[in-house]
């Protein structure tokens, strides 16, 4: 009985009973297929497959394809998806105003999740949740333009003119020109982009984290594809979630800049000091180090040896890590490394700003959050997100004119 969870939410029903269940913490919302996560032993798996072989030796589309899908592509439908993603990565003009009009100092997360509300009035034959062929559409459009939007973005924040996209040069290496390219052209440096596809490909799934779970909740009210993406962008700005890379990255320039040396901040993080976090250390799942963590942690020294950037946020951010894996605050409390630790150093290597940090994060999301929708519109139990409350304000009163106030 007690592992029969539809039978238990039949029988809360009969009796009016509810759960409260703050943040989330035991409650599972669906059922799902597409990725898996052991937060004790520190495993991922998108659709099975470990994420460090995905890491290693897979492409960010070829990982796309996987999570929306459910299989690895063979050759000839990789290369069909491919193109076809390659062949939606322009820009109506109409839509390049529209971004255009956003003051140059917007932070590109806002610019994101307009533009992607955006989407659906300039592809209307895309927005049919129910009609195969426009969902289909609407998932190809996204991956395409996301990149596009995301470096136009990324331009206009330095004054800088829109540079369109080149199809001809691949996902990854076209997003760096479009975003690096000035009058003299662009050298994609192999190395650079095969440390963002495979950051890419870590950030592209996490099961039903706060912006996944917001994606999935608008859908769930037959929202379209775009309208769920879009909240679920703004989910991801918050700094507990994709905003953390961005937050760390914060914190390091503080501990530089500051008087204080790496010990007396882990004292002030201790001691809980006005809410002080070490930020890009915990995860709600993970008691254990992020599998994603580890990973990009040797990104981190292999892109800063290439670019020959002896870092000393770098320094500084392995001396964190490594005073709290072995402090009883953070043991107790299980808290390792997530992700976002060591990302910001890297994305800060490459040329980017902090406030393109989650703008990337959310270009590598997008294929998780198309996932999730497209299961959950397709699984014949879905209903629409609706959780109940424990209310605790008044009980029955009378109203008072305001007058006798
Ligand atoms: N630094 C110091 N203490 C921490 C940290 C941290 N980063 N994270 C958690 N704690 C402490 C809490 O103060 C709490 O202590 P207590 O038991 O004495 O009250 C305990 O650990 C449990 O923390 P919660 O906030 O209850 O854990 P929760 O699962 O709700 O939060 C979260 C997870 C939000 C990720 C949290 O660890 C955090 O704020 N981390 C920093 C922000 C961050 O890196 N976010 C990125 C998450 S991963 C991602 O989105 C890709």
């Amino acid at each position: 009985e007690g592992n029969d969870g539809v039978h238990i939410s039949n029988l809360l029903k009969e009796t009016g009973l509810v759960t409260l269940d703050s943040g989330f913490m035991n409650t599972a919302s669906c059922e799902s297929k597409i990725t898996y996560i052991d937060g004790d032993a520190g495993i991922l798996r998108y659709r099975g497959y470990p994420i460090e072989q995905l890491a290693e030796q897979s492409s960010f589309l070829e990982v796309a394809y996987l999570l929306i899908k459910g299989e690895l592509p063979t050759a000839t439908e990789l290369s069909a998806f491919t193109e076809r993603v390659e062949r939606h990565t322009h820009l109506h003009d109409n839509f390049k105003a529209l971004i255009g009009a956003f003051p140059q100092d917007a932070h590109p997360m806002a610019v994101l999740s307009s533009a992607v509300s955006a989407l659906p009035g300039y592809y209307p034959e895309s927005v049919d949740p129910f009609d195969e062929n426009a969902v289909e559409l609407a998932t190809v459009l996204l991956l395409a333009k996301l990149p596009t939007i995301a470096a136009y973005a990324f331009r206009r924040s330095r004054g800088e003119e829109m540079i369109g996209p080149d199809q001809s040069l691949g996902y990854v290496p076209d997003f760096l020109r479009m975003s690096f390219a000035n009058g003299g052209g662009y050298e994609t440096d192999p190395e650079l982009v095969k440390a963002l596809n495979l950051l890419l490909i870590l950030h592209a799934d996490h099961e039903q984290n706060c912006s996944t779970s917001t994606v999935r909740i608008v859908g769930s009210a037959h929202a379209n594809l775009y309208a769920s993406v879009s909240a679920g962008i703004g989910a991801l700005s918050g700094p507990l979630h994709g905003g953390a890379n961005e937050a760390v990255l914060a914190m390091l320039n503080d501990i530089q800049s500051s008087d204080d040396d790496v010990d007396t901040f882990m004292t002030r993080v201790k001691n809980k000091e006005q809410g002080v976090r070490l930020m890009g250390f915990g995860h709600r799942v993970y008691k254990n180090y992020d599998p994603r963590a580890a990973i990009v942690k040797g990104v981190a020294h292999t892109v800063l040896e290439k670019l020959g950037k002896s870092d000393e946020q770098l320094e500084i951010a392995m001396r964190l890590e490594e005073i709290a894996l072995s402090d009883e605050y953070f043991i107790q409390r299980k808290l390792y490394p997530n992700v976002d630790f060591y990302t910001g150093l890297i994305y800060k290597a490459m040329g980017f700003p902090t406030n393109m940090f989650t703008p990337l994060f959310a270009v590598g999301r997008a294929p998780g959050w198309i996932a999730q929708w497209r299961e959950m519109m397709n699984d014949p139990t879905t209903k629409i997100g609706r959780p109940r409350q424990v209310y605790t304000g008044h009980a029955e009163r009378e109203y008072v004119g305001v007058d006798a106030r």
